[in-house]
């Protein structure tokens, strides 16, 4: 894939994000905030038969950032919540084309946003709260976000 290429993408998830506000009847909430920038997501997650139906997010950050949460919401349609646990930031970057390695943190806050919504659903339908208690604590790890 072209460099060309790969900024168009990223220009156009940032000027035309897919899939932006709130589900009212979502099933699953992640906030996430990025220790490094203070950029925040939060992803919504409609879920119904062990899929993913429908997912939205508002996010307060960088171009990098709105482009990943919005290209996240496309790749997670229509998954089973299992294959949606195995998205990486490394899947949010090969889809817009590789981000550089200074931005890897903004997708890690996608990724982040979608394992928070997955553990928030596991506490709220099935009283499992071991993802969601996960999550918070890779949240505060520094090493997590580390850049490259
Ligand atoms: S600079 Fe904060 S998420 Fe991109």
């Amino acid at each position: 894939m072209s460099k060309e290429h790969v900024k168009d993408l990223l220009m156009e998830h940032f000027m035309n994000p897919r899939n932006v506000g709130e589900l009212a009847d979502a099933d699953g909430v992640g906030d996430v905030g990025n220790p490094l920038c203070g950029d925040i997501v939060r992803l919504f997650l409609k879920i119904k038969d062990n899929k993913i139906q429908k997912a939205t997010f508002k996010t307060f950050g960088c171009r990098a950032a709105i482009a990943t949460s919005s290209i996240l919401t496309e790749m997670v349609q229509d998954k089973t919540l299992e294959a949606a646990l195995q998205l990486s930031q490394d899947d949010m970057m090969q889809a817009l084309g590789e981000l550089p390695p200074l931005k890897r943190h903004c997708a890690k806050l996608a990724e982040f946003a979608l394992k928070a919504a997955l553990g928030n659903y596991f506490a709220r339908a099935r009283s499992d709260t071991k993802l969601a208690e996960e999550i918070v604590r890779r949240i505060h790890d520094p090493r997590e976000w580390r850049v490259s």
